[in-house]
């Protein structure tokens, strides 16, 4: 009988009693629904971004850290090549049943099983054979699972917890890069242009360390990844601003499509770049004056500018495409900054960094929300406190710091005070604990 407590506390560190509970009814509940006998336990975390917003669709680099809040699923193999998914939270997420093919048709926008549609797909094409299905149940509640919404990628944990279950009734062995990337199209599979950070994080984290991650593939399809551990001293705290936006979807694909607009501009002046991560080494003083500030997916049409497949991007939608590209730019030497800066031990030169890099999210990206900027000043008058930034897409979510170990009482105190004085909202502050990436925890 394998000691579930020595594995969880693998995982979860000190304190990983309070998860035995969370797993062992989990497990109750699939029995009691799929029948006893053996069951998989596969879980993927969420993840903050310490820096490097909107870098990663780019080609460009980040800086994640995953979350000890994950998603389990509970899953047992079934002969039939179907899929039949449950969850802990009925309510809100219905069960779900699907066959496994290598064209999967997905649900209505929205539908939960897409996220286990996308990769069912997307590993029966690279294997070129249909992988197996299962009985699933997944276990995401608070306070242990992911925060849904909020910025801090419960989408790309549930899918990639599906993935590591599929792969592992498949006996394909991942390596991070293909399973990453395989991943991340099972996600534009329900809709959103999203890059491959949240993917990797999930992947490949590892205890106590944030991840580089640059994200321009080698030649062979590689990436370069380096563990960066996090600052003795501080705690990295993770203020939910409770805001949730209804259409980050549409949002999210606008901002990719200025991206785009901007890479396909300065191709004429830029032979043969691809992302916008190709002129990162050039002057952007010079770049920029070939950028419109607005422009629209007609306008820029007409002008001979094509985007790409972009769902939900009305024509008439505004692009701010030299804002925006500036954004990235700057962003991206930013995140190198930051790395040195943590690899000096200069963690002041860090705090630095997240603050403007919340600064250009908010005025260039444009992704910040009111509530959010009231959390990165509050955050920023308790002594000692090393920056405080917007983390993940934008538009509601969270928002992080570093604070001294010895501020944290004092920090979530004010914090909590300051906001709920501000915007009549509670904050949920917690500390980011960098828990290690996805896999399976125990079969019983
Ligand atoms: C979402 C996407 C990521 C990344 C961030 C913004 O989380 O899924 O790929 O683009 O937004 O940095």
């Amino acid at each position: 009988m394998i000691d579930l407590s020595s594995r969880l506390e693998t995982i979860y560190g000190p304190g990983a009693e309070v998860q035995s509970a969370r797993y062992r009814s989990a497990l109750d509940v699939f029995r009691e629904r799929y029948g006893p006998g053996l069951v998989h336990t596969f879980r993927a975390p969420g993840r903050v971004n310490l820096i490097g917003e909107h870098t990663d669709y780019n080609h460009g680099y980040v800086l994640p850290v995953a979350l000890d809040r994950d998603v389990l699923l509970l899953a047992r193999p079934r002969s039939d090549g179907q899929v039949h998914l449950a969850n802990m939270e009925s309510g809100d997420f219905p069960q779900r049943q699907f066959a496994v093919s290598d064209t999967i048709p997905s649900a209505p926008a929205g539908d939960w099983s897409n996220y286990a549609r996308g990769p069912a797909q997307e590993l029966t094409r690279l294997l070129g054979t249909p992988v197996a299905g299962f009985d699933g149940l997944v276990s995401a509640a608070p306070p242990f699972g992911v925060p849904r919404g909020a910025g801090v990628s419960s989408s790309s944990a549930l899918t990639v917890a599906m993935a590591v279950a599929f792969a592992h009734f498949a006996g394909w062995q991942w390596d991070g890069a293909e399973m990453a990337r395989l991943c991340s199209d099972a996600e534009w599979y329900v809709g959103t242009r999203g890059g491959i950070m949240d993917q990797f994080i999930a992947l490949l984290a590892q205890r106590g360390h944030a991840l580089f991650l640059d994200c321009r593939p080698d030649r062979n399809g590689d990436f370069r990844t380096r563990p960066i551990p996090l600052p003795a001293g501080y705690r990295l705290l993770v203020m939910d601003s409770g805001v949730r936006h209804a259409n980050t979807r549409n949002e999210f694909n606008q901002r990719v499509a200025a991206c785009r607009a901007g890479v396909a501009l300065l191709r004429r002046e830029v032979p043969g770049i691809t992302h916008l991560r190709d002129v990162e080494n050039l002057d952007w003083a010079t770049l920029e004056s070939h950028l419109p500030e607005d422009a629209s997916v007609a306008s820029l049409r007409a002008a001979g500018v094509e985007l790409g497949d972009l769902p939900n991007v009305p024509e008439d939608a505004p692009l701010r495409v030299r804002a925006c590209c500036r954004h990235v730019w700057t962003e991206n030497h930013r995140v190198l900054a930051a790395v040195d800066a943590l690899d000096r031990g200069e963690i002041p030169r860090v705090g630095e960094l997240l603050d403007d890099a919340h600064t250009s999210a908010r005025e260039e990206y444009r992704i910040s929300t009111p509530e959010l900027d009231v959390l990165t000043n509050a955050a920023r008058q308790v002594d000692g406190v090393a920056g405080a930034r917007l983390t993940g897409a934008g538009w509601g979510g969270c928002v992080i710091s570093l604070v001294p170990d010895g501020q944290v009482d004092e920090f979530m105190g004010y914090v909590s005070r300051t906001y709920m004085a501000q915007t009549g909202r509670e904050a949920t502050i917690f500390p980011c604990q960098a828990g290690p990436g996805a896999g399976l925890v125990v079969s019983v």
